[in-house]
């Protein structure tokens, strides 16, 4: 499954989407992974921070020619939270659930964030895709000790190769959104979101082959933020 990648081992760097995406604007070979031990400036969604101490988690970011538009991109993320949560199945006796869009939860707490970003190298679309996943991390700042925790996995070098390998399977058959739908925490539930920074209430009724959320009402998100009550 990996020996096609260019795989980019590293014990410390800011981000490694930020590196992946350097790597890639200066020609080197994709598909590629850069997994790093630590990350000094690891990055979320929104603008926020990841927070990835050493040896305790995994992080990494997978870069790869787009075959076509930023749809894929959309698709991917909600692919490899599927993937996030397979893998952590197989190495654990944990059941992941993933929060729409992309946060992968076990027990009410985050475990992982998937951040996908897109970048031009050359003349090509270059597609990062960035999880970050809480193997035993125990001490959370302040800040995230509420509602962060780990998955309890010692090994994240086999958890990353489980997830490249559930990842690539789902580029390729497109086979994940039935298995989304049923790992959703949100589906049937009242929602609030944020649109022209107005806050809205829903109910989440469906999730599209395309991994937009359709609410009871007929809106569509598309991306974006959502607060649960649950
Ligand atoms: C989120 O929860 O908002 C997304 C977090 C994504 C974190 C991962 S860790 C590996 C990769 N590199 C980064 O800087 N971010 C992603």
């Amino acid at each position: 499954m990996m020996e096609n990648i260019n795989i980019i081992r590293l014990r410390e760097i800011d981000s490694t989407n930020s590196e992946a995406k350097r790597r890639a604007q200066n020609g080197e070979k994709l598909p590629m992974l850069v997994v790093s031990d630590s990350q000094s400036a690891g990055r979320g969604r929104l603008g926020r921070s990841f927070y990835s101490p050493d040896g305790t988690g995994l992080y990494m970011s997978l870069a790869y020619k787009a075959e076509c538009d930023m749809t894929e991109a959309v698709k991917i993320t909600s692919a490899a939270a599927v993937a996030v949560c397979l893998a952590i199945e197989e190495l654990s006796t944990v059941k992941p659930m993933i929060k729409w869009v992309n946060d992968v939860y076990v027990e009410g707490k985050k475990v992982c964030g998937i951040l996908t970003e897109a970048t031009k190298a050359g003349d090509s679309t270059v597609i990062v895709l960035g999880i970050g996943v809480n193997c035993k991390t125990e001490i959370f700042p302040d800040e995230i000790k509420n509602i962060a925790g780990s998955v309890g996995i010692d090994h994240a070098d086999v958890l990353c190769e489980k997830i490249i390998g559930h990842v690539l399977r789902f580029i390729s058959e497109d086979e994940f959104i039935s298995e989304y739908r049923r790992r959703s925490l949100v589906l049937g539930r009242e929602i609030s979101y944020t649109e022209n920074c107005v806050t809205k209430h829903g109910v989440a009724a469906q999730i599209s082959d395309g991994g937009a959320l359709i609410l009871s009402d007929g809106t569509i998100l598309n991306s974006g933020e959502i607060t649960v009550r649950f």
